[in-house]
Parts: structure tokens; C-alpha cells; sequence
């Protein structure tokens, strides 16, 4: 057991709330970022001993680059991002289906730009910027036990942490999404490995534009199999994943090093292109693509825990969207906790939290879901008839390629979680009902 606990006494500090966040992700950090503007008190704890970065690039669609703006670091991100000009998308025998401009139309449609990013970078960023920011980061922090109704929790370490309330931000595999639930909750395969190869720029250089167009993103569409590939200028290198079935009877695996010639035998079919590209790389990283269960409740009733990020809603990945939603919940939980003045008003705030993302990280999912129908259908008929959709109709509902379906695009990129938040919070009274009447144990 540790000795004291780390805190001020919660609900005592005169600048907000004291609030405690496991886990410095994409999710935690950007929570972090906007809840040190609010003025709360802010102790992000981390397991790791340093920052590191798994995997390569990652996209920022419209909605979290506006909400990068509202944290205030937009100008910062863009030094290493890139701004594809079109998406691509072929089948894998390499004809070409649909193209798509991004750069700029996604910029003039909603003011803000589509973005690659390497996820290192945009980690660091935000790492810095929550410092910056005062939040105190613990890096080889890791929690071991959480008292959901008491708001405390514990490090392998012994010590003890107690706060206003606990925010887990643990991503996929998740201590604080098993707390809640009360049993043991991990991740299932989805039948999928993803193969990450990142080859240097360099190396691509001398094959360029008549192998690939550089600022453009690159999706080939195969039988139960799919590859996206972009560069990322900042870091110099090509960013490919490809996306493979599991063998039978495989074990789920984290990532690891891949063979890259049973990786090209898998593709010997595939656009001569893509296999060059294949060729070019020299080492890649496999690992299971896992797919969490739908929760009920993000929260506990004693208002004092909450799930943001891949804790609470893993996406596959076949959007592009998981970053994205994970900005977007971090980013409406420190919106809707501004102007907080009493940790009694916590359990009806994470009430309106969960309202507005529940419904929003469930469609996602789902059409994260359909898109690794769409995107993996094996030749025959289905095949034939999404690539002759692609080829004649104009983007409507349903559209093979959601990014283009005018609807859900809207639905998509045109959201903001700050002014949805924003709105709800000055609806809900809240702040009124607080300043009239006495405190309310029951709100
Ligand atoms: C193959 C692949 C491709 C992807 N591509 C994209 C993409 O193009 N665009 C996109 O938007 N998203 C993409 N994503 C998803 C995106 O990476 C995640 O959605 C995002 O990182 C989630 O952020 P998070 O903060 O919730 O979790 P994470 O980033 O996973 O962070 C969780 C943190 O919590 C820490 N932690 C865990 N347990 C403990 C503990 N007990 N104590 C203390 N700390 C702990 C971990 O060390 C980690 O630092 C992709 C994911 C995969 C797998
Ligand atoms: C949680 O904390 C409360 C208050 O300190 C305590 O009464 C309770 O026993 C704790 N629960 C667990 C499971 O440790
Ligand atoms: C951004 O769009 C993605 C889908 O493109 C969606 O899943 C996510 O909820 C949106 N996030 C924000 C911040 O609007
Ligand atoms: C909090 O108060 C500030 C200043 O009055 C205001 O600008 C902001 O919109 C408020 N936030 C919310 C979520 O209502």
C-alpha cells in the first residue's frame, strides 16, 4: 500500500475540480489540454516509462482538425501534416474506381483540411502541449485498481490517487472499461491482421510519379484483404497497411514482426504497382485487429468515472475514424465540464456525455463495420456490382465509398463537438439550477 494519497483534497481546490486521467493517448491528452484551459486540476498517469508510437500514420479528418483548433495547437500540427489531394480507390487488380478530391475540397466544404499525420507526431504534440498547459504528466505510472464509488485508484506501485472524478483513457485494452463493467472484458479478434510497412521515403523517391502519385491517399480494394497507403512528408517515409485475413485457428497476437515474403505471396494477384511498393519495403509489423464489445454506460452512477477514447469505443478502422472519435469524446467532456463549479453537478453532466456520444460512437462503428464488407468483397457478383456503382453513379446514400456519401459525410465532418456540447450544457439549466438552489446530492 502507498502511503499518502496523491491529491489535494478533492472538491477543495479553488480552481475547479481535481480530476485524475488514465492513460496518455490521443484521448487523455487532448482531455488533458482542454481541462487545464478550463482550470481544473489535471494528473494524467501512464504506463508506459516513455512515449512511444506503435504504427505509423494516421488521418485527421475536418472534425479533428477543428478540434485541434479549439485546443488551440491547429497551427503547430500542421508543421507534420500532410494534405492529401485526392483519395484513390482501385480494385487490387489495379483499376482505378473512384477518385475523390480532399485537398481542398473537404477544406472549403468545412473549414477545416483533411490530414495525415504520424502518430508519434500528433502524440508528442499533444504531450506537449498538456505540459505546457500544466497538467502533471506520470509517465511508468500504471493503475492497477480503481474504486469506482470512491473515486480512488491504485498503481502496481501501491501509491493512491483520489480525485473529483477518475477519467479512463486507457484505450482498447482497458483496466478502467473492466472496472466498470465488473468483470473481465478483453478485446476479440475481428478475423483480420493489419501489416504496417513504413519504407523510406528515399527509397520510394526514384519510382515516383510512375509507381504512385505522392500527395494522394491510395486505398486498393481486394478479396477479403484491403490496402491504404499515403506518404508522410514530415517523417520521410510511406506509410502502407494493408489489411490481411487471419489464418484459422491463429492466436490474437500485438504487434510483431512480419515475413514480407508470405506478405507478397498473399499479394501476387494484386495491381503490379502495388507490388512494387510491396518490394520496396524491408521490414513490417503484424498485429490482430481486435473489435471491443458496445457498452451500455460509459459511467458509473456516482458520477465520479467515465470512458473516453477506445476504452469506451473502439472503431475498426476501416473510417479512418478512431483518432478522430477519440478527440471528439475527450474534446466534449472537457467542454461540457468548463464552467463546472461543484463535482455535485458531475453525475448529470456525464449523463449529457454520454447522450451525445453514445449515439455518434455506435454509427461509427457500425459503419466502420459495413465499410470491412464494402471494401473486402471477394470477386463475384456483390464485387462487380459495388466497382460498377463506383464507376456510373453519382455519390448518394449507401455509397460504397462513405467518405463521398453527401449525407454521412455531413454527419461526419461537418460536426462540431464544442458547439454540440456547448448547447447542451446551457439546455440542460445546469448552471442556473446550481446557483439557485443549495447543493443537490441527488443531481
Ligand atoms: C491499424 C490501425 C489503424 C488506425 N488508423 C487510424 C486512422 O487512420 N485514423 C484514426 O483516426 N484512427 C486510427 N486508428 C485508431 C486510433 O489509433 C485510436 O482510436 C486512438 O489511438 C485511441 O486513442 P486512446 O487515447 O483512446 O487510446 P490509446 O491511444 O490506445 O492510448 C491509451 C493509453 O493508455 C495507456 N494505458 C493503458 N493501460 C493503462 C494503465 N493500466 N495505467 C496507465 N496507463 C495505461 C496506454 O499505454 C496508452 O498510452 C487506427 C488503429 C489501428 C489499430
Ligand atoms: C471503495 O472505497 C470505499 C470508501 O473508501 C470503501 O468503503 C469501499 O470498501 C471501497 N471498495 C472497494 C472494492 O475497495
Ligand atoms: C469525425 O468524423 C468521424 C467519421 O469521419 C466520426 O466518426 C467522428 O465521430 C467525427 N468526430 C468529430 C470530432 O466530429
Ligand atoms: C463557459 O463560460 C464561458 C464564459 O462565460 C463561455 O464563453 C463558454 O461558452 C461557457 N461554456 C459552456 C460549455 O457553456
Amino acid at each position: 500500500m502507498g502511503n499518502a494519497t496523491q491529491s489535494s483534497k478533492p472538491g477543495t481546490s479553488s480552481h475547479g475540480l481535481h480530476i485524475v486521467i488514465v492513460g496518455a493517448g490521443l484521448s487523455g491528452l487532448a482531455a488533458a489540454i482542454g481541462l487545464r484551459r478550463s482550470g481544473h486540476t489535471v494528473i494524467v498517469l501512464e504506463q508506459t516509462a516513455e512515449l512511444r508510437e506503435v504504427g505509423a500514420g494516421i488521418q485527421l479528418p475536418a472534425n479533428s482538425s477543428r478540434i485541434l483548433d479549439q485546443l488551440g495547437i491547429l497551427e503547430k500540427v500542421k508543421k507534420f501534416t500532410v494534405q492529401p489531394r485526392d483519395l484513390v480507390i482501385r480494385s487490387y487488380k489495379g483499376e482505378e474506381l473512384y477518385r475523390q478530391n480532399l485537398c481542398p475540397a473537404i477544406q472549403e466544404r468545412f473549414q477545416y483540411p483533411h490530414q495525415l499525420i504520424h502518430r508519434a507526431d500528433i502524440r508528442r504534440l499533444l504531450f506537449d502541449e498538456a505540459r505546457s498547459q500544466g497538467a502533471s504528466i506520470r509517465l511508468g505510472a500504471a493503475v492497477r485498481t480503481i474504486n469506482l464509488s470512491a473515486s480512488q485508484l491504485e498503481l502496481v506501485t501501491g501509491e493512491l490517487y483520489a480525485a473529483d472524478l477518475i477519467i479512463g483513457a486507457d484505450g482498447e485494452h482497458s483496466i478502467c472499461r473492466e472496472s466498470l463493467l465488473g468483470h473481465s472484458d478483453p478485446p476479440l479478434s475481428s478475423g483480420d491482421v493489419v501489416y504496417r510497412l513504413a519504407i523510406p521515403a528515399y527509397r520510394v523517391a526514384p519510382h515516383l510519379p510512375a509507381l504512385i502519385d505522392p500527395p494522394c491517399v491510395h486505398a486498393w480494394y481486394g478479396p477479403n484483404s484491403h490496402a491504404v497507403c499515403y506518404q508522410l512528408l514530415k517523417n520521410g517515409i510511406f506509410n502502407i497497411v494493408l489489411t490481411l485475413p487471419e489464418s484459422e485457428g491463429a492466436a490474437t497476437i500485438g504487434p510483431r514482426p512480419a515475413d514480407l515474403d508470405t506478405i507478397r505471396s498473399q499479394c501476387k494477384e494484386w495491381d503490379p504497382k502495388f507490388q512494387q511498393l510491396l518490394n520496396l519495403a524491408e521490414s513490417s509489423l503484424k498485429w490482430t485487429l481486435l473489435q471491443t464489445k458496445e457498452m451500455e454506460s460509459w459511467t458509473h452512477h456516482s458520477g465520479r468515472f467515465v470512458l473516453i477514447g477506445d476504452s469506451a469505443h473502439a472503431t475498426l478502422p476501416y473510417l479512418a475514424q478512431g483518432a478522430a472519435l477519440a478527440l471528439e469524446s475527450a474534446h466534449t467532456l472537457s467542454t461540457l465540464l468548463q464552467n463546472i463549479s461543484e463535482p455535485t453537478q458531475l453525475p448529470a453532466l456525464l449523463d449529457l456525455y454520454t447522450q451525445l456520444r453514445i449515439p455518434r460512437a455506435r454509427r461509427t462503428r457500425q459503419r466502420s463495420k459495413d465499410m470491412h464488407d464494402i471494401c473486402q468483397l471477394v470477386d463475384g457478383p456483390a464485387q462487380r456490382e459495388r466497382d460498377r456503382v463506383f464507376r456510373e453513379e453519382e455519390p448518394g446514400e449507401g455509397f460504397p465509398n462513405p467518405w463521398a456519401d453527401p449525407g454521412f459525410q455531413e454527419w461526419m465532418w461537418a460536426y462540431d463537438a464544442e458547439a454540440v456540447a456547448q448547447r447542451a450544457w446551457e439546455e440542460s439549466n445546469l448552471e442556473q439550477r446550481e446557483s439557485k438552489e443549495p447543493r443537490n446530492p441527488k443531481l
